[in-house]
C-alpha cells in the first residue's frame, strides 16, 4: 500500500518540475481571472525595436491578454468586468529583464570567511534576499549558472510555489569542472576536505555524463560546464582549456538527450572554440575570443554572454574582500580585453545575450551592465534586446518571456525617463510586475501585491 503511492508521487513531482516550461492551458471560462490594466506614456517593444506611445497592457491572471492604445482599453475589457488600473503616467514600460548569467544564491563578503566559516546552510538561508533584490531590480527571469549543493533548485522551487518573491529561475545546479579546474577548490592542503558538499567535479567521458544525469535528476533545467580556467579561482592560468573535446562533446550530447542546453564558461580562445564545436548553446565570458572563434560562433549560432561590468567591481573591491593578489592579477589580464572583444564580436555579427555574473558583484545591480554594452558599441535598443528577446531565445523561453504580447507572462517593468536616451535609467527600475503581481512600485500610490 505504502509503495503504491510512490509512482503517483513521482508523477506529481515530475509535473511540478515541468510546470514552468509547459504552456498553461486556457483559463476555464467559469472562473474569471483578475484583470489589470497598466498604462504608461511609452512602451518599448524589443521584438520590433519600436517605442509606442500611450499604451495599455491588459493582464488577465498571470498572462498578458492584449497590448492596445490606452484609448482602446474599453474594447478589450468585457463589459461589466472590474479591472484594476495602474496608471504609470510619464514612465516607460518594458518587458521584464532577463539576466542569463547569475549566481543568485550567494555574493562575496570575505574570501576567507566565505570559504571556511560558512556552510551550504548559510547560503541557503540567505539566498532568498538576493532573489528579491534581483526581482526588484527589474530582472523577472534569470538563468542561474552554477550553484553547489542544489541551493538554486530549492530557491527556484520555493519561488515557483509562490512561497518567496523572486525571478523565474532556469537553474543549472553545480557547474561541471575538471579536477583542479575552475570549479574545484585549489591551492589548499591536500588534507583539506569539504565533506558532504555537492559540487560538479567530474573527469572523463563517463563521469561527466553521470554528473549531467545527476544534476538533471535533482532539478537542472540547464547544464553549466567550465570549459576553461577562470579568474576567481586559484588555478594557475586564466583561459587554459580544462576539458578535452571528447569530454565537452559528451556533456553536450548527454544534456541534449535529456532536452537540456549547455552553457560553457570559457575565457580562452582554444576552449571557446572547443566548446562551440561541441555544440554548446552559449559561451560565457568569451574574454579572449579570436577571429576564428567569432566566425565559429556565427556559423554555429552560439550565443555570447559577456559579463562586461564586473571588472570594475572586482578591481575596486576584491582587495578589500581579502582575495589573493593572484586572482586580482588574473582580472587585470581579462577586463579590458573582454570589453574590446565584446565590441569586436558584436560588430562582426555574433548573437549577444545579456548576462552579468551577478553574485560576483552585489545582487540587484544587474542593470549596471547596460551602460557598458552601450559604451562598447550597442545602441540602447540593442542592449535592451540582448536582455529581453535575445535572452529569452537563449533560454528556450521565446514563447513565454522577453516580450509583451498576448499569452506571454505578464512580466513588465517601468522606469522614469527614457532608457533609449539614457540607458542607465534601467539601473533605477521603479515598477516591477511578475506574472501579473506587482512586486515593486515606487511610481504611484498603488501598493505592491503580497507574494507570500
Ligand atoms: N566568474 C568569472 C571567473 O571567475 C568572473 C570573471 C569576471 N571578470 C570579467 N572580466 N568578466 O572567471
Amino acid at each position: 500500500m505504502r509503495f503504491s503511492l510512490v509512482p503517483a508521487l513521482l508523477l506529481t513531482l515530475g509535473l511540478a518540475a515541468t510546470s514552468l516550461a509547459a504552456p498553461q492551458p486556457d483559463a476555464v471560462e467559469t472562473k474569471a481571472l483578475p484583470l489589470v490594466v497598466v498604462k504608461a506614456a511609452r512602451l518599448v517593444e524589443p521584438v520590433t525595436g519600436r517605442v509606442l506611445t500611450d499604451q495599455a497592457v491588459i493582464i488577465e491572471g498571470e498572462r498578458v491578454k492584449a497590448v492596445v492604445p490606452a484609448a482602446d482599453t474599453g474594447k478589450v475589457i468585457p463589459v461589466g468586468s472590474a479591472a484594476r488600473t495602474i496608471d504609470l503616467g510619464a514612465a516607460t514600460l518594458l518587458p521584464g529583464l532577463i539576466d542569463c548569467h547569475t549566481h543568485v544564491t550567494s555574493q562575496p563578503e570575505n574570501f576567507y570567511e566565505d570559504l571556511f566559516r560558512r556552510s551550504p546552510i548559510d547560503e541557503a538561508v540567505t539566498a532568498h534576499l538576493y532573489a528579491r533584490r534581483t526581482l526588484e531590480a527589474g530582472f523577472t527571469t534569470i538563468r542561474n549558472v552554477g550553484a553547489d549543493n542544489y541551493v538554486d533548485f530549492a530557491l527556484r522551487n520555493a519561488i515557483n510555489a509562490g512561497k518567496l518573491p523572486g525571478p523565474r529561475i532556469l537553474a543549472s545546479g553545480p557547474a561541471l569542472s575538471a579536477t583542479g579546474g575552475h570549479g574545484d577548490i585549489n591551492g589548499m592542503s591536500p588534507y583539506l576536505r569539504f565533506e558532504g558538499s555537492i559540487g560538479g567535479v567530474a573527469d572523463g567521458v563517463d563521469a561527466v555524463r553521470k554528473k549531467v544525469r545527476e544534476n538533471i535528476k535533482y532539478g537542472a533545467d540547464v547544464i553549466k560546464m567550465l570549459a576553461t580556467a577562470g579568474v576567481l579561482s586559484e588555478e594557475e592560468s586564466v583561459g587554459a582549456p580544462q576539458y578535452s573535446a571528447e569530454e565537452m562533446k559528451a556533456i553536450v550530447d548527454e544534456a541534449a538527450m535529456w532536452g537540456r542546453k549547455v552553457a560553457a564558461h570559457a575565457h580562452g580562445a582554444e576552449g571557446i572554440k572547443r566548446a562551440i564545436r561541441a555544440g554548446v548553446a552559449s559561451i560565457e565570458h568569451a574574454s579572449f575570443i579570436d577571429d576564428e572563434g567569432i566566425a565559429l560562433a556565427k556559423q554555429h549560432g552560439t550565443w555570447l554572454v559577456m559579463d562586461i561590468y564586473n571588472d570594475d567591481y572586482i578591481l575596486a573591491e576584491y582587495g578589500r574582500l581579502g582575495y589573493p593578489e593572484k586572482i586580482l592579477e588574473k582580472e587585470r589580464l581579462v577586463g579590458r580585453t573582454q570589453r574590446e572583444n565584446f565590441q569586436k564580436a558584436f560588430q562582426a555579427g555574433c548573437k549577444m545575450a545579456y548576462g552579468t555574473d551577478s553574485g560576483v558583484y552585489p545582487h540587484g545591480w544587474n542593470g549596471k551592465q547596460f551602460f557598458h554594452m552601450v559604451k562598447w558599441g550597442m545602441t540602447p535598443m540593442q542592449a535592451i534586446q540582448a536582455a529581453t528577446v535575445n535572452a529569452a531565445d537563449l533560454l528556450g523561453w521565446s514563447d513565454k518571456v522577453g516580450r509583451l504580447a498576448p499569452g506571454y507572462y505578464a512580466d513588465l517593468i517601468a522606469v522614469r525617463g527614457d532608457p533609449l536616451a539614457d540607458v542607465t535609467a534601467l539601473e533605477h527600475v521603479e515598477f516591477v510586475m511578475k506574472g501579473g503581481k506587482v512586486a515593486k512600485n515606487t511610481l504611484t500610490a498603488e501598493p505592491a501585491d503580497r507574494i507570500d
